[in-house]
């Protein structure tokens, strides 16, 4: 039942929602000048394959979910760039250290049940000169919205495969040991204050 969720229903339902506009802007504005030897990790449905900038030589794409893998299929045929799709977790992957330019997340560090050792990979297979792109949601600076949201990730994690609202990604990409280049802050439009509040930016190893 659980696998029937997450590989068949859960997909169709995280694609049609991660279109909505103010994600879609987001996206553009992260990614347009990512460039190099791409890995990009909880690649879901391939939503981001259009935003990125011509600089880019080649994306491995990262995610351990069949069912996302299967929708991300069209898009990754209309690609500008070769596209290599990997069955994977985040936590462990089969890749070079110092080996690429890029690591992007979007809305993904929300969902690695182990984010800490995930981000210490991401760290591990960048160049000394590579940069981790991403755009999350996560833990809100309104005390009463974060007490929400800590009480409703339990079920949130059942709904939503496995997505924490309570994440603190500022912190958590520093804690791993990245420095931000730039690092902005937004209420996502049209979205339940309990997702809303966004982490967008890049860091360097
Ligand atoms: C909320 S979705 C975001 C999908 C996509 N990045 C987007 O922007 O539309 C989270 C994604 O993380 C993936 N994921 C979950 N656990 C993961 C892990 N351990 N390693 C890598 N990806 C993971 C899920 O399968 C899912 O595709």
């Amino acid at each position: 039942m659980k696998t029937l969720y997450s590989q068949k229903i859960f997909p169709v339902i995280l694609d049609h929602v991660m279109q909505f506009d103010s994600l879609m802007a987001a996206r553009k504005k992260l990614l347009t000048d990512v460039a190099g030897d791409v890995v990009e990790v909880g690649f879901g449905t391939g939503l981001n394959l259009p935003f990125y900038g011509e600089g880019v030589l080649s994306l491995t794409a990262v995610d351990p979910n069949p069912g996302m893998n299967r929708l991300a299929e069209p898009r990754i045929a209309q690609a500008k760039f070769p596209v290599m799709h990997r069955q994977l977790s985040a936590e462990k992957m089969p890749f070079e250290t110092d080996s690429v330019d890029a690591v992007v997340s979007t809305w993904t560090l929300c969902s690695i049940p182990d984010v800490n050792a995930a981000l210490a990979e991401m760290r591990r297979i960048l160049k000394p000169t590579g940069s981790l792109y991403l755009v999350e949601h996560g833990l809100s600076p309104n005390r009463q919205l974060a007490k929400w949201q800590n009480r409703l990730t339990p079920v949130q994690k059942v709904v939503a495969d496995g997505c924490h609202l309570n994440r603190d990604i500022k912190k958590i990409v520093e804690e791993a040991g990245f420095e931000w280049v730039q690092c902005e802050h937004f209420n996502a439009q049209k979205l339940p204050n309990i997702f809303s509040w966004m982490t967008l930016g890049h860091a360097k190893k």
